[in-house]
Order: C-alpha cells, then sequence, then structure tokens
C-alpha cells in the first residue's frame, strides 16, 4: 500500500518511527522503496552530493524537477517529497507557482526551509491542496547566515523560539516538521508538542521518523563525516542490504544511538 501523510500521521500516533532518504534517480528510488523506506526525499543536497557544490544554493527548479520526475517513475510506494530549493519560494506566488511545478513532477509534498516568516506561505500552499513539510534548525539554505553548518537550538531562547516556530507552522498548516541538528532533548520537546510528524536528522531517536542522505548513509560521500552519520554499507553485502539495515535500525529504534546524538 502506497505510503500517505495519514500514513506518518498513524505511525505518531502508535509511537512507530518511520523511515526517510533521499534519492535522486529512477534506479535508487527502486531500492529504497522496495526496501521499505517511508518517504523518499529528492533533496537539495543533490547540489552537493550529485552536483559537487559546497551547498545546495545553486539548486535550480530545473534541476529539482528533472530528478523528482526520475524518482517518480522508479518508486514504489513510498511517498515522494521534494525540496523547494534556494529562492524559489521567496514570495508566495512563486512558493504556489514551484510546488505546483513538483507537485505535477510527481511529488506528494513539498519541503521549504525557514522559520515563522513562510506561515502566510505554508497557509497558502496547504489552503490549496499541497502538503507541506517545514523544515527547521539547521537549514542548509541559510548557512551564510549561520556562518557555518553548525548546530542550532542549543541556548534556552533559541530553543523556546524553534518550539515556537513549529507550533506556527503547524498552525499555518505545516502536515510534517523536519528538525536537522539540533540537540536530543529540544526534538523530542517539540516531537511531543506538535501533533504532525516530525523527522529528525541528527535530532536524536525520539522523533516520529529519521531521514539521512542516501550517500551519506552508503559511507561514500567525498570528506568529514558528520557526527550524525552511520555508514550502514559498512556491516553490509550489498546496497539493499545496507537500506534494508536502515529501515529496520530506525524502526527498533537503535538507530541514531547515542554517538550519533547531540546531547546539548
Ligand atoms: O536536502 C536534503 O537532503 C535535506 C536533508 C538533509 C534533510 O534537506
Amino acid at each position: 500500500m502506497a505510503v500517505t501523510i495519514n500514513t506518518l500521521r498513524d505511525f505518531k500516533s502508535k509511537g512507530e518511527a518511520f523511515s526517510a532518504l533521499t534519492a535522486y534517480d529512477a534506479t535508487f528510488s527502486h531500492v529504497v522503496s522496495e526496501a521499505g523506506v517511508d518517504v523518499i526525499l529528492i533533496g537539495d543536497s543533490l547540489g552537493m552530493v550529485l552536483q559537487g557544490h559546497d551547498s545546495t544554493l545553486p539548486v535550480t527548479m530545473e534541476h529539482m524537477c528533472y530528478h523528482v520526475r526520475a524518482v517518480a517513475k522508479g518508486n514504489q510506494g513510498a511517498l515522494i517529497m521534494a525540496d523547494m530549493p534556494f529562492m524559489s519560494y521567496g514570495t508566495t506566488g512563486q512558493a504556489l507557482d514551484n510546488a505546483a511545478e513538483l507537485m505535477r513532477a510527481g511529488a506528494h509534498m513539498v519541503k521549504l526551509e525557514g522559520t515563522d516568516w513562510m506561515s502566510d506561505t505554508i497557509k497558502a500552499l496547504s489552503d490549496r491542496g499541497i502538503p507541506v513539510c517545514a523544515h527547521l534548525g539547521l537549514t542548509p539554505q541559510f548557512v551564510n547566515k549561520f556562518g557555518g553548518y553548525k548546530v542550532q537550538g542549543r541556548d534556552e531562547k533559541q530553543a523556546d523560539q524553534m518550539v515556537d516556530h513549529a507550533c506556527q507552522l503547524e498552525a499555518a498548516g505545516a502536515d510534517v516538521i523536519l528538525l536537522e541538528c539540533v540537540p536530543a532533548p529540544l526534538a523530542t520537546r517539540i516531537t511531543q508538542t506538535v501533533a504532525a510528524p516530525v523527522i529528525g536528522i541528527g535530532a536524536g531517536s525520539d522523533t516520529d521518523g529519521q531521514v539521512l542522505v542516501l550517500h551519506d548513509m552508503l559511507g561514500i560521500t567525498p570528506g568529514r563525516k558528520p557526527r550524525f552519520v552511520k555508514n550502514f554499507l559498512a556491516e553490509a553485502d550489498s546496497v539493499q542490504g545496507a537500506i534494508a539495515a536502515y529501515v529496520d535500525a530506525v524502526k527498533k529504534r537503535t538507530f541514531p544511538s547515542e554517538e550519533h546524538t547531540f546531547k546539548a
């Protein structure tokens, strides 16, 4: 059965963890969804892992639509979430036009990075039938404002603000919240506060779902490995085996473990 937003809500209400992974082409979309991954994210991380840039900023709508179409062809029933690239949702009008393009290409949900300033845009998208994931915490499109890829929400004021933003974006219509690189206690607090399913990456094991970048969990991304990444291929004998091990570890909440978690 195909995964929908209702499936994710059911997982949350039953306390069952669900898995998400990035994929950018039809073959990996097939492999990932066959392995039982619930959500495929066509992340703008493709700017880094496919295109070799040092940030996600150069990714365009044309790139995103190309990869969403490919993933939609290979998908075997996962929910397809597509990133809205940098400045494709600078105004609500742009967001509506660009989100419609991603949905026409085969996405079931779009993901936007930002905080309370996105409320009106999320409401407009949601009112017009476009499911939205709101990405909080370390939002890579803001790397130049953050001055680097840094854990967010470490002090009490920032943490309280992130809880408020999650509540405001949920009230505006966000169906899913994604938290990247936040201390685990804060991610737990947000997961328990909002009704929407919360997906974490570098956010501890208590979020409703987990996501990783495919190339990271296969251990093939060049350079320094972030703390929250585990190489699942190291202990498997195939790519399929590594992805199955990831799905299993997420369901059993054995991943992420303490070593992959920011505590404060
Ligand atoms: O672009 C991406 O792959 C993402 C994940 C890191 C969550 O946004």
